[in-house]
């Protein structure tokens, strides 16, 4: 039944500018494009914008560390960023940037007006000051004894070890994580937005029946301990946007963040036409707007973004969809598991659809995490993608292309399995509107196994050797090619690249409702493979490329904390002294076969010598190195890799790619001597 077209506008939290796309981060654009991809297949005006999210503390100390300008910085990440999306068929209508004419526009009107109608306070407040960096330090970046159970080494906003939390100004022994210098206490006018005269429009909000059951939980928690005073400024240097009224005051990154949404759909309107900004974002706007996000970031979505609408007289969004976090295999991913899975690591090894479908097929409605398990995500694509769904099209179509002439039949007479597959969409596309993408993958996977039942049964190839059954088998294999193609109609959304072939394959071209007509009189191309089964080696090369290539730099964290790596835990002298480090000379270095980020060297030490695989290719070619020396640890447990055994580690320090630098001794330091 076609409905009427809806106007819808999609968003995606806005990657933080200061690092790569992870594979976690990919879950919610994913889950975004999916049901984006699912409103346009179904005929509907849906627009799809995101942007990078350009502006704080850690982007401007980044750009510090790499000695270059943050608009530098940022406009390579945005390209690096794009690129991922891209390549993972994330199809934004626009991809824009938080540091743009448009959202500074934004962001002073909405400042202004919230200002005007007296939802802005200002107030004095104490906060650490690093008098070396001369910079106010956010919690983060200040580093002390917990003033409750008296760790050390914690951040000045939680400890890590008792899990106490309390204001940076508590902790003991305080030194600023930039500099290492002790801060002192400064005072300093900021800029408040009234969140809790909003208070009686959030409560109706979370009473709408319209929010995810977990939000509005949370929510109720959040009115119960009361709502906060928003501090909205940061003092010079900052990078972000400097308040109209206030020389060298800045907006709060979270304050410019989510007007970005706004900043990147205003650009796409103003370059393309495709759409007007007042239709969606106006007071009376009946548009549906949406906003998918990480459980992270509830807070500011939930709470700050609808009241800072409503104080500037914009449109509430219809609704705010949270999801939750990625594990890989059980555990939170970490880098020196290989779990820390860059987008572009992924790509190196993968085809895309087979993340877009593991995802699709274990994705809810609810904020639950959802854990990666590789193992199990090779199985379920294998069996699931290519063993159900592309099998029923490779048993039929070899028939229909040397028996028939490359031709479907021109009727079917028994439509009663067709009739079940069509019949199947509305609930199919129920679940896809309601997010409830897990159960729409099980439907369509149990059509799939009633497909190849209902092939394995009538035994085309059986009856094919039978003269006078030739018109069955070309029935039977129509109807299997017919069955085929519904299936990659409803799978569309999830797996597009794969689609986009079978379009190709079957000379047709898909819409929501292209499921009403069968294929019949109609001639399909030639059957090639449409999708290789995943090969665990594969999963595995991927794994020791991230391993390879885990630095500090190359984690992008969710609440925009230091990347630098802290500084670790104290170790005695007798801890130092077991590792026994040396000088090499570094006798050869070469490529290995299949490998991104590793080279593998022979390492002299003076009589013996080591075979060490580094993952410093994105910095070195193996020439540059061969015959230099350099420090390496000499007393690491071998460890066996896909590619060989590695004795021992060489020593590199870096942000990573071409940032990365092995230690390179004196040449006077011989091979064999050791490093005290
Ligand atoms: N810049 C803010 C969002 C501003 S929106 C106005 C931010 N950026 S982020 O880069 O840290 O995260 C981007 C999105 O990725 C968020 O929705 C976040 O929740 C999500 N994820 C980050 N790590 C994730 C996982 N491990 N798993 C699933 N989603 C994750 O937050
Ligand atoms: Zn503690």
């Amino acid at each position: 039944m076609p409905t009427a077209t809806r106007k819808i506008l999609v968003t995606n939290a806005l990657p933080y500018a200061n690092g790569p796309i992870h594979i976690g981060h990919m879950l919610g654009y994913i889950q975004a494009d999916i049901w984006v991809r699912f409103q346009k297949l179904r005929g509907h005006e849906c627009h799809y914008v995101c942007a990078d999210d350009a502006h704080g503390t850690p982007i401007m100390l980044k750009a510090q560390q790499l000695g270059i300008a943050p608009e530098q910085m940022i406009a390579d990440m945005n390209q690096a960023h794009q690129a991922d999306f891209a390549d993972f068929h994330v199809a934004f209508d626009h991809y824009h940037s938080t540091h743009s004419d448009e959202n500074r526009e934004l962001a002073e009107l909405i400042y202004t007006r919230l200002r005007d109608a007296g939802h802005i306070k200002t107030k004095t407040i104490e906060q650490l000051y690093d008098p070396q960096q001369e910079m106010f330090l956010p919690d983060r970046f200040v580093k002390g004894t917990c003033p409750k159970c008296g760790a050390e080494d914690q951040y000045g906003d939680n400890c890590d070890v008792c899990g106490a939390t309390y204001a940076p100004t508590e902790l003991k022994n305080p030194k600023s994580a930039v500099s290492g210098a002790t801060p002192e206490l400064r005072q300093s006018e900021h800029y408040f937005f009234d969140l809790p005269a909003f208070e009686q429009m959030l409560k109706e909000w979370t009473r709408s029946g319209s929010l995810q059951d977990e939000m509005a939980n949370k929510l109720n928690e959040w009115f119960e301990s009361g709502l906060q005073m928003w501090d909205i400024s940061r003092d010079a240097p900052y990078f972000g946007f400097e308040i109209p009224d206030a020389p060298g005051k800045y907006f709060y990154v979270w304050l410019d963040a989510p007007i970005g949404y706004m900043g990147s759909f205003k650009h796409y309107c103003q370059t393309t036409g495709k759409a007007n900004f007042d239709d969606y974002w106006q007071l009376d706007s009946q548009a549906e707007l949406y906003h998918f996000i990480g459980k992270d970031i509830i807070y500011f979505h939930s709470l700050f973004w609808p009241a800072m609408l409503k104080g500037a007289s914009f449109r509430q969004p219809t609704n705010v969809w949270a999801h939750g976090f990625i594990t890989v295999n059980g555990t939170k991913m970490s880098k020196s598991k290989g779990t820390f899975v860059m987008a572009r690591t992924y790509l190196d090894h993968l085809d895309p659809d087979y993340l877009r479908y593991y995802f699709a097929a274990k994705l809810t409605n609810r904020i639950d995490d959802l854990d990666l398990n590789l193992t199990d995500f090779a199985q379920r694509v294998n069996a699931d993608l290519v063993g159900k769904v592309v099998n029923i099209a490779s048993r039929c179509a070899g028939f229909i292309s040397k028996k028939f002439d490359g031709k479907l039949a021109a009727s079917i007479s028994d439509t009663s399995l067709l009739d079940e597959f069509q019949a199947a969409a509305a609930g199919i596309a129920q679940a896809y509107e309601k997010r409830e993408f897990s159960k729409a993958m099980r439907d369509i996977m149990a059509l799939a196994d009633k497909a190849n039942f209902y092939i394995a049964e009538q035994e085309p190839w059986q009856l094919i050797k039978d003269p006078s059954k030739q018109a069955q088998v070309h029935e039977i294999c129509s109807i299997g090619i017919n069955l085929f193609r519904l299936l990659m109609i409803y799978l569309t959304p999830v797996v597009p690249a794969l689609a986009t072939r079978v379009q190709e394959f079957l000379n047709d071209e898909f819409s929501w409702d292209s499921h009403q007509q069968l294929l019949t009189d109609h001639t399909i191309s030639p059957f090639k493979a449409l999708l290789q089964r995943i090969d665990m080696e594969k999963v595995e090369a991927m794994i020791e490329d991230s391993k390879a290539s885990a630095t500090p730099a190359a984690a992008a964290t969710s609440n925009g904390e230091l990347e630098r790596d802290p500084i670790s835990a104290e170790i005695n002298y007798d801890d130092f002294a077991k590792v026994d480090l040396r000088i090499a000379l570094i006798a050869n270095a070469e490529h290995v076969e299949g490998a991104d980020k590793l080279l593998k060297l022979t390492l002299d030490l003076g009589g013996e010598t080591r075979q060490v695989f580094a993952g410093i290719k994105s910095a070195y070619a193996p020439e540059q190195l061969i015959g230099q020396h350099t420090v390496m640890v000499a007393n690491l447990a071998p460890r066996k890799m896909r590619f060989g055994l590695s004795e021992g580690m060489v020593l590199a320090a870096g942000p990573g790619g071409e940032e990365l630098f092995i230690l390179n001794p004196h040449a006077g330091a011989k091979p064999g001597m050791r490093v005290k």
